[in-house]
């Protein structure tokens, strides 16, 4: 039983909660994460005027704009321009490989606040041009998409991106703007962003050349991760690339369609 601000989330609570949120994103919350349960929710508990976490819990599961509002607050939206160059790098080349005439869409399928489709965004507009590639950003969080959306960051994280890039990209805010900045509107035409579940197949994005699928599976179990895997690879053109992040792996996911060429790069075969 942990304690904060007086208000106690009990063991039996815990569980209701770690059962919740799988369900709804398949997110597995173990005992380590109780505080953060504690952190994230306090806040919609003082919105209710709540002193117990069972009343909320009530809520959660007789509302679905709260058991989205739960999902905001619970999923972890850590995310930076150009994060694994080693990606990127592999996304360049593989750009500069391919024919003249090609139309190429990526999907950022978990993406967070935008950061990783805009990364991809800026290469594919400088190895392709404006006219022949498009980018998707989905993400599970309502409130992340808004901010993907709008493309206006804080200046700091613009420390990240590329000299050129920058130059090119990114508009540095003027007056009350000014400790941010904003990606450059017609880089931004090309990038949409959409609410989507990775529990769920996709029928409505159609297909992708490279899915970037990075530091997401982390929260996921095994069989979680293989029905997502299953789900985002049937979005994936054949010969198209899977890429996840260098700290997560596919080793207990038996998916015949993906094959290995680099760490934490995935081509889809043909079977
Ligand atoms: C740590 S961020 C990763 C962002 C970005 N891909 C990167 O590597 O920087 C993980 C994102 O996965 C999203 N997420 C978690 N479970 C999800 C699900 N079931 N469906 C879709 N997105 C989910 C979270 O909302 C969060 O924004």
């Amino acid at each position: 039983m942990k304690i904060l601000n007086e208000i106690i989330l009990t063991d039996a609570e815990f569980i209701l909660i770690q059962k919740l949120v799988f369900k709804l994103v398949g997110i597995t919350l173990d005992e380590t994460k109780k505080s953060l349960v504690i952190n994230r929710l306090n806040k919609r508990l003082a919105f209710y005027g709540l002193s117990k976490f069972s009343d909320y819990i009530r809520i959660v599961q007789f509302n679905r704009d709260e058991a989205a509002e739960m999902v905001n607050q619970i999923t972890t939206n850590e995310t930076y321009f150009f994060r694994e160059q080693l990606h990127f790098d592999f996304l360049q080349r593989h750009l500069e490989q391919m024919s003249q005439d090609r139309f190429v869409r990526v999907w950022s399928a978990a993406a967070s606040l935008g950061a990783e489709a805009y990364s991809i965004a800026m290469i594919m507009e400088s190895v392709l041009g404006r006219s022949r590639y498009e980018v998707v950003g989905t993400d599970v969080n309502s409130e992340v998409l808004k901010i993907a959306q709008a493309g206006c960051y804080p200046l700091p994280w613009v420390e990240k991106i590329p000299a050129s890039y920058k130059q090119r990209y990114c508009l540095k805010g003027k007056n009350q703007h000014d400790k941010q900045f904003l990606i450059d509107p017609t880089l931004q035409q090309n990038v949409s962003f959409a609410q989507a579940n990775l529990l769920d197949k996709q029928t409505r994005f159609g297909m992708f050349d490279i899915i970037f699928l990075r530091n997401v599976l982390i929260y996921f179990n095994d069989e979680v991760k293989s029905l997502v895997v299953a789900n985002v690879v049937a979005n994936l053109k054949e010969g198209g690339y899977l890429i996840i992040s260098l700290t997560e792996n596919l080793r207990n996911i038996a998916n015949p369609m993906l094959k290995q060429v680099d760490s934490s790069i995935y081509q889809k075969v043909t079977l």
